[in-house]
């Protein structure tokens, strides 16, 4: 199994070693756009796989021939936002490598599922598809899983408990109009609201919905990565052990939950070929209206792509 990741800055080396400590493929290329930094993050990675105990092999390059026969390609190209801005700010100079990188995509890797990662995140998966002119099944953005496990590490935080014991899913935009479900997020196999009152659970959601931001407040020069790496992998994962693994993705959406010709996270089952089938959850009526909201919102950043 061969894994791709198109940018070798904070998100991609972190995803690349995830990938490689935990053995999720056998083959894993890095590419960036500058030189010595794929090779160099790659060889430093390599080193560290005796002690990892796997027989991965890793390298990094600037050459997009070397993602030829991938199963997955993963971009995280492009800049990421500072202290003040928006991820919807980046969508401009993004777009522009998006373009790019699609086209190399489509050249080098004509079969490969693409995880989309680079912000902003709903726009940039959209154009990917567009610009590849693939099948919707194979092209995924990565948010939810982010969003799905910040919020379980503040519920787990709250309540004191470990974070084994909770499930939770966030779907909608990758924003802050993004939609936690609380009737499916449990604690123990209980609802979340069995545990606490509204107002934790409220802040909670308002913790999930700003926890990129609150990571760009501390970091100031850039944004979070460890766990956007390990949300990437875990899709990577999935997507390489057809385990039926339900995750919440980012996907074109044509019809489900009453939505076309829009990128949103909703859940998904996936497989080899990308997206198995979307399922479709009962959603309260205030759960509805946020989420056409969020879609309000990506829909918006779509129509500037035009
Ligand atoms: N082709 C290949 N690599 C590129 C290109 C390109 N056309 N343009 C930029 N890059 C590379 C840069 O050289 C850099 O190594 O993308 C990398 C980006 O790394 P960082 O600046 O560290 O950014 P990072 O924190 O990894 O975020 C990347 O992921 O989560 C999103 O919002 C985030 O959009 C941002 C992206």
């Amino acid at each position: 199994m061969k894994v791709s990741i198109i940018g070798a800055g904070n998100v991609g080396s972190s995803a690349a070693w995830v990938v490689c400590d935990k053995a999720i493929a056998d083959e894993v290329v890095l590419v960036d756009i500058t030189e010595g930094i794929p090779q160099g993050k790659a060889l430093d990675i390599q080193e560290a796989m005796p002690l990892s105990r796997s027989n991965v092999k890793i390298k990094g390059t600037n050459n997009y021939s070397e993602i030829k026969d991938s199963d997955v390609v993963v971009v995280t190209a492009g800049v990421p936002r500072k202290p003040g801005m928006s991820r919807d700010d980046l969508l401009e100079t993004n777009s522009n490598i998006i373009r790019s990188i699609a086209g190399e995509i489509k050249k080098n890797a004509p079969y490969s599922v693409v995880i989309v990662v680079t912000n902003p995140l709903d726009i940039m998966s959209y154009l990917m598809l567009k610009e590849t002119g693939f099948d919707r099944k194979k092209v995924l953005g990565m948010a939810g899983v982010l969003d799905s496990t910040r919020f379980r590490t503040f519920i787990a935080d709250m309540l004191e408990t470990g974070v084994n014991d909770i499930e939770a899913m966030v779907l909608g935009g990758h924003g802050d109009s993004m939609v936690p479900l609380r009737k499916h997020t449990t604690v123990k196999g209980k609802p979340i609201t069995d545990f606490l009152d509204d107002k934790d659970v409220e802040a909670l959601i308002d913790r999930t919905r700003n926890g990129g931001a609150e990571i760009v407040k501390h970091l100031k020069t850039g944004s979070a990565f460890y766990a956007p790496g390990a949300s990437i992998a875990e899709m990577i994962d999935a997507i390489l052990k057809q385990d039926d693994r339900i995750l919440p993705c980012s996907v074109m959406l044509q019809g489900e939950y009453g939505y076309k010709d829009i990128f949103l996270g909703v859940p998904c089952r996936l497989d080899s070929k990308g997206l198995k089938d979307i399922i479709e959850l009962d959603l309260s009526d205030e759960e509805k209206n946020q989420l056409d909201d969020s879609a309000a919102a990506v829909k918006k950043n779509v129509d500037k792509l035009r």
